[in-house]
């Protein structure tokens, strides 16, 4: 065997390790439009969830073409825009739609946003979903405020050379969802749950659901957890609310499809708004 040869094969490179780089060249291109901007929280909204802030004054946006290593969101229900936005007298960052591990570009793109509020000194970030309901009282329509996580995306963004920039070699995980944001989540109406995420993008198996339920999972979703493991090690405060828009599979009658996650995150909009208004009046 070459030597060439045998070093491709045998280098070990950690598996999409962020390069800082490509973060903070997005940072770059946002602070040299909106450089005067002082978001006081960010949003990442996710599948269905667009709509959601319909009722905040948009002062500016920016397609996530224009930002550079974001890409184009591949994913139905995912707007790909940066709104600059105000809400009860406070400006706010809301990413309208996310990039996923599935989409097969790494992790930069799927944290990215969260190292973009971090660099415009946001202290405090908002992540949503659309999830499976697997807990019996969890079905299509209702809002789960996460209180925990369990990270079966077969990987972790902090993963690789550790930066000092990313935060502690080993975060602690013991809260990553900050239990007085989840309270006023609860507030809103949601009830609150352990989040599972699979990298996706097949929707899971009976079976898996069932091996789920006894791992102590309520809901499941192919996202959430990069963001909320990534702001957690930059000591960002995080929140977590998903919305259940099918019961998970095995549990309904229905084939999943994602044309009917986003039909049912539509049923669930009038709820999904007044959550996130609640949340941006609420949190100081
Ligand atoms: N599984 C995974 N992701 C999802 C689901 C589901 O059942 N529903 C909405 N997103």
């Amino acid at each position: 065997m070459s030597l060439m040869l045998r070093r491709r094969l045998f280098t070990i490179k950690p598996m999409h390790a962020i390069n800082q780089t490509v973060l903070d060249e997005a940072v770059s291109a946002v602070k040299a439009v909106w450089p005067n901007a002082k978001p006081a929280f960010g949003i990442i909204l996710g599948s269905g969830w667009r709509d959601a802030v319909s009722g905040f004054a948009v002062k500016a946006s920016l397609s996530y073409s224009e930002i550079p290593n974001l890409g184009k969101t591949g994913a139905p229900g995912h707007a790909g825009q940066l709104i600059h936005a105000e809400f009860n007298d406070k400006e706010v960052f809301v990413f309208q739609g996310r990039r996923h591990l599935y989409e097969g570009e790494g992790w930069a793109p799927v944290v990215l946003p969260v190292w973009i509020l971090k660099q415009f000194g946001v202290q405090t970030v908002l992540l949503t979903n659309a999830s499976g309901g697997i807990r019996e009282d969890l079905g299509p329509g209702s809002l789960m405020a996460m209180s925990d996580h369990i990270n079966m995306l077969g990987g972790n963004p902090l993963a690789g050379p550790h930066k000092p920039a990313f935060g502690d070699r080993f975060p602690d995980q013991s809260s990553v969802y900050t239990p007085a944001l989840r309270s006023v989540l609860e507030d809103a109406g949601a009830s609150s749950g352990v989040y599972l995420a699979t990298s996706g993008p097949t929707f899971e198996t009976p079976a898996e659901i069932r091996a789920f339920r006894a791992l102590g999972a309520d809901a499941v979703g192919m996202s959430t957890v990069p963001e909320a493991i990534f702001a957690n090690a930059l000591g960002l405060q995080v929140a977590g609310l998903s919305c259940v828009c099918n019961w998970a599979a095995g549990l309904g009658h229905e084939t999943l499809s994602g044309e009917d996650v986003i039909r049912t995150a539509g049923e669930a909009m009038p709820r999904m708004r007044a959550a996130i208004e609640h949340f941006v009046k609420e949190v100081q």
